[in-house]
């Protein structure tokens, strides 16, 4: 590698998975040389209380680095070399409605899943369009990678808006988080656990998990989870439905017991059983404002009135931080290092759609991701794939022809749905809810 130093801009600088963000560039300045952080908002005052906690952690960590916050797209976006984007268009207000609509109708209400995900596409695409053509405008060879939710939805819009453009990837870092906690089963490191993934977003499984030998250890883990359960590797920073969404491993694996699952394939198997347990009048988003939010927001004025990160909890690299630096770094570094990503299928599942977004393995260097061949897959996996993928695909197609019909089609392909007369009675309190963000559905 050469001296060659980069600038990187947050887009969503004031989200509560920032400050660990941060930390992970600190850790990783070597594989990841910066000359300029920008942390970009369209918010000021979640903006500037992190974009303070960024200053003070870089001036002790790393203070060779220009950091910036601002509500500018010009200066945030000018003459950038990496864009992480991780918004949340209508923020945790729109977030609590897509919970609680749905619930009141006895669906399950989800960030990402069923109707609540659905919502939230619908907001999320316009947004995301926009930031890439800003960042176009401005950056032409800017990587783009994209944190932002509901994943799915918005990698398939952008696919569809910007087929030639290979420098726009869309992770997620459930699989590692999965990864970290199969590795604490068998006493391994997560890094030398060598998986096997294929699916959509949220909707996947790992065949395989090897180890530096080349044993499949996925046997034994399944045995180990069906015998004593499964927590996240750390569960300590977890609140309870976490702990819940967890638990519910041991039952998936009971009935389903081939591949080990996504943990939000817990909403589409079992939706009854999940709207059960689910507290229509606190959801997750009450969970997050009462815990994640509150802690980055009050920990970050004590770093701010302290003058100092040194010992904060927020200063902590998660799997999600370490997982979109590690991805910056394969592709300055060229590694052809592997990761499990979010791409357009093209035969890589070799029975589902070409122009499915697939979650799979690849391998990582400045050209983009190779993915690795997962070959055909069987009836029941295709079936749920092929089901998911059309009420994704009916998701853009209503957002891009503002068709009801097409929402509600979308909607009542969900297997969190499936009831049509559910499907219409949510979807019209949900255009309601959403007004000013959606287009308007004809
Ligand atoms: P948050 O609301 O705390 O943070 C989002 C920030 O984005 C807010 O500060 C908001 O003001 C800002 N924002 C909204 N629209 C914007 C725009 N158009 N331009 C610039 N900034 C904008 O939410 P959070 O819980 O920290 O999550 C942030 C995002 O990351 C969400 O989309 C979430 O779903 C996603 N996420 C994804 C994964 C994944 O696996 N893909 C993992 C974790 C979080
Ligand atoms: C996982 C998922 C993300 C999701 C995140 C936070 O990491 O992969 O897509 O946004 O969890 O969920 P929460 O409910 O805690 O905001
Ligand atoms: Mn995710």
């Amino acid at each position: 590698m050469d001296d060659t130093k980069y600038k990187i801009t947050i887009v969503g600088g004031g989200s509560t998975w920032t400050p660990g963000l941060l930390k992970s560039l600190c850790i990783k300045k070597d594989k990841l040389p910066l000359r300029e952080l920008v942390l970009y908002d369209i918010d000021e005052k979640r903006q500037e209380p992190i974009g303070k906690f960024a200053q003070i952690l870089f001036s002790e960590e790393n203070g060779q680095v220009k950091v910036i916050y601002t509500t500018s797209k010009e200066i945030a976006y000018e003459n950038t070399d990496f864009v992480f984007c991780q918004i949340r268009s209508g923020g945790f207000k729109m977030r609590e409605l897509d919970e609680k609509i749905p619930l009141k109708y006895g669906v399950v209400g989800q960030e990402t899943c069923g109707p609540g995900g659905f919502a939230y596409g619908l907001r999320s695409i316009p947004d995301m369009i926009e930031i890439v053509n800003d960042v176009r405008k401005r950056s032409k060879d800017t990587w783009i990678l994209n944190y932002t939710n509901p994943a799915a939805i918005v990698a398939f819009a952008l696919d569809k808006v910007f087929p030639e453009d290979k420098r726009i990837l869309n992770i997620c870092d459930q699989p590692i988080n999965l990864l970290k906690s199969y590795g604490k089963i068998v006493n391994t490191d997560y890094k030398e656990l060598q998986p096997v993934y294929f699916g959509l977003n949220h909707f996947g499984w790992f065949k395989n998990l090897y180890n530096k030998e080349g044993v499949d250890l996925a046997p034994i883990i399944k045995e180990t989870i069906l015998k004593n359960g499964f927590e996240p590797a750390d569960k300590e920073e977890r609140d309870q439905s976490w702990l819940d969404t967890y638990a519910m491993v041991k039952k998936i694996l009971e009935n389903y017991p081939e591949y080990l699952p996504n943990t939000y394939l817990q909403y589409y198997l079992y939706p009854e059983y999940k709207v059960s347990q689910l507290n229509p009048n606190y959801t997750r988003t009450n969970e997050i404002i009462n815990g994640r939010e509150k802690k980055v927001f009050l920990e970050s004025q004590r770093v701010i009135d302290k003058n100092t990160a040194k010992g904060s909890p927020l200063a902590v690299n998660e799997a999600h931080a370490d997982m979109i630096v590690d991805l910056a770094a394969a592709i300055v570094n060229n590694t052809n290092e592997e990761f499990i990503l979010i791409t357009r299928n093209e035969g890589t599942i070799s029975n589902i759609p070409d122009d499915a977004m697939v979650e799979v393995n690849c391998a990582m260097d400045k050209n983009g991701p190779r993915k690795f061949s997962v070959g055909a897959i069987s009836t029941f996996y295709k079936g749920l794939i092929e089901q998911q993928y059309a009420y994704e695909k009916l998701t853009c197609e209503a957002f891009f022809e503002k068709s009801y019909h097409k929402a509600l089609a979308a909607l009542t392909l969900n297997r969190t749905v499936i009831d049509g007369f559910k499907a219409k009675k949510i979807l019209d309190e949900l255009i309601i809810a959403n007004k000013g963000y959606w287009p308007e559905l004809l």
